[in-house]
């Protein structure tokens, strides 16, 4: 139990600020801002795309709270011990138990991150025309859905996609549609996958109520429920803060139990689980775990090491207990709300409320000038980029418009943010002060703020490589 088990999950009156951080720093890595003029060049030679900029020319990087957490001591130490055996490595026997542990699953096979475990199980689950149900499918898993010839379906309630409504689970599914879409498609749902917390607006939590109520919905329906748990623990963590009858439990009692409502899990550790690279599956069935394990040792190597070095598999373990310390997360949880209150002091227009690991601009109200096809969430990227060095990145048009296969008619999300994704125990609060006020800066000069015109957007996955012009 934590020391500072009432202090460390404050209500919504206490102050946030009161919870410092559980760590010291021990080894601290240089960062530099680099000239406005290098920055100039630097975003013109990486075409206006924020993953084409090289991290040297970066200030401070929220492109992503993935790969990017600092480890601790103890994940440093256990990187000295990895076994790295080809097979039956004793690493990953630890990771295999800690996994075991944290989701109650029996049987566990490793990923070398999270789209490797969306290939194997979307190999395994999804063929040609079937719809795959979700509250709100990440770009990589609807990508995964959508290359087996599956339909990707979002079902999360209406609230989410409102950047005003302050609905504590915005990442909750709504269960009438989802029985709508099972009645319109018989026999062609099998597979549901529940992302905690909901990455896609933000870090929304889903309530524990509500994924009972999946949990039903789908035995009910004879559909696999696979939990997408790159971020559990923050998930866990919100529902033991806002959702009635939870408070006294602890953040691991909770993870358990929304495991306990699944066939199975799918998570990218490089989340929750604080390192910079890994995953993996955990079944409940043996059946499951046969359906998956031969296409693991196809795309991810062999059963006991999955595309990892035998030192990852030891730095997961440890890093999958680390991540539901509840002192951490509070820390964590609080920066996250310390950088919305101070966008929200300054009227920048925000997804409201802030979710777990990621504070989202509501880009077409900060640029209402720019109508979509200037791709305003990449010129927003672009300009906060070069006033001050800042990496973000745009969650909107460019990363989720979908193309119709036949008609080849572009389909745009109803969305068009900013996200600034906190790396784990990586910033101080100076750099989320820094990053608000320049915000603020750029938000009182929006106007003057181009947009994009396109030079080369792929079809495929295209805010990963497009390259773009000034207006
Ligand atoms: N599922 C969710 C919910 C994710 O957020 C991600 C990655 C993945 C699956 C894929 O995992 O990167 O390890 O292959 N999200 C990162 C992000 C890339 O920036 O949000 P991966």
């Amino acid at each position: 139990m934590s020391r500072m088990a009432d202090r460390s999950y404050p209500s919504a009156q206490d102050p946030w600020l009161a919870v410092p951080e559980p760590w010291r720093v021990k080894s601290v890595e240089p960062i530099h801002l680099i000239p406005p003029e290098l920055r100039e060049e630097a975003i013109g030679r990486a075409g206006y795309n924020m993953f084409r900029l090289r991290s040297e020319d970066v200030f401070v990087d929220l492109l992503t709270d993935s790969g990017t957490a600092a480890m601790s001591a103890g994940q440093w130490a256990g990187l000295q011990t990895g076994d790295e055996a080809y097979a039956g490595a004793r690493t990953w026997y630890d990771l295999e138990r800690a996994v075991q542990q944290v989701t109650g699953f029996a049987h566990v096979i490793p990923v070398h991150q999270g789209r490797g475990a969306e290939t194997v199980y979307c190999r395994a689950f999804v063929d040609q025309g079937d719809l795959v149900l979700g509250n709100l499918h990440f770009d990589t898993t609807r990508a995964h859905i959508r290359n087996r010839g599956g339909i990707p379906v979002d079902l999360v309630i209406e609230e989410g996609l409102d950047p005003d409504s302050l609905h504590p689970f915005k990442g909750n599914v709504d269960l009438d549609r989802a029985e709508k879409v099972v009645l319109d498609n018989p026999g062609k749902v099998r597979l549901f996958i529940l992302t905690v917390t909901s990455n896609t607006n933000g870090g929304q939590p889903v309530s524990l109520e509500n994924a009972r109520a999946v949990s039903t919905f789908c035995r009910r329906h004879g559909i696999r429920l696979l939990v997408d748990a790159a971020r559990f623990a923050e998930n866990a963590f919100l529902i033991r803060e806002r959702e009635a009858g939870q408070h006294g439990r602890t953040v691991p009692e909770i993870a358990r139990e929304l495991f306990s409502l699944a066939d199975g899990a799918a998570m990218s550790a490089k989340k929750d689980a604080l390192v910079n690279i890994g995953g993996f599956l955990a079944f409940r069935t043996e059946a499951d775990y046969e359906a998956c394990r031969r296409w693991a040792v196809l795309y991810e190597g062999y059963l006991t090491y999955g595309g990892m070095a035998g030192r990852d598999l030891e730095a997961v373990a440890r890093g999958l207990a680390e991540g539901t310390d509840p002192d951490y997360l509070a820390a964590r949880i609080r920066q996250v709300r310390l950088l919305h209150s101070l966008l929200a002091d300054a009227a920048v227009p925000l997804v409201r409320p802030p979710g777990g690991h990621s504070v989202v601009v509501d880009a077409a109200r900060y640029l209402e000038h720019l109508p979509r096809s200037r791709f305003p969430a990449e010129a927003l990227a672009a300009a906060l980029y070069v006033l001050a060095g800042i990496r973000s990145v745009g969650l909107g048009g460019l990363a989720f418009g979908e193309r119709d296969p036949e008609t080849g008619k572009l389909s745009l999300p109803p969305w068009e943010c900013l996200r600034l994704a906190i790396p784990r125990r990586v910033y101080t609060d100076n750099h989320i002060a820094y990053v608000a006020g320049a915000l603020a800066e750029l938000w009182a000069k929006r106007e003057g703020i181009p947009g994009l015109l396109p030079v080369e957007v792929p079809d495929h996955l295209p805010h990963f490589t497009a390259s773009f012009r000034p207006q």
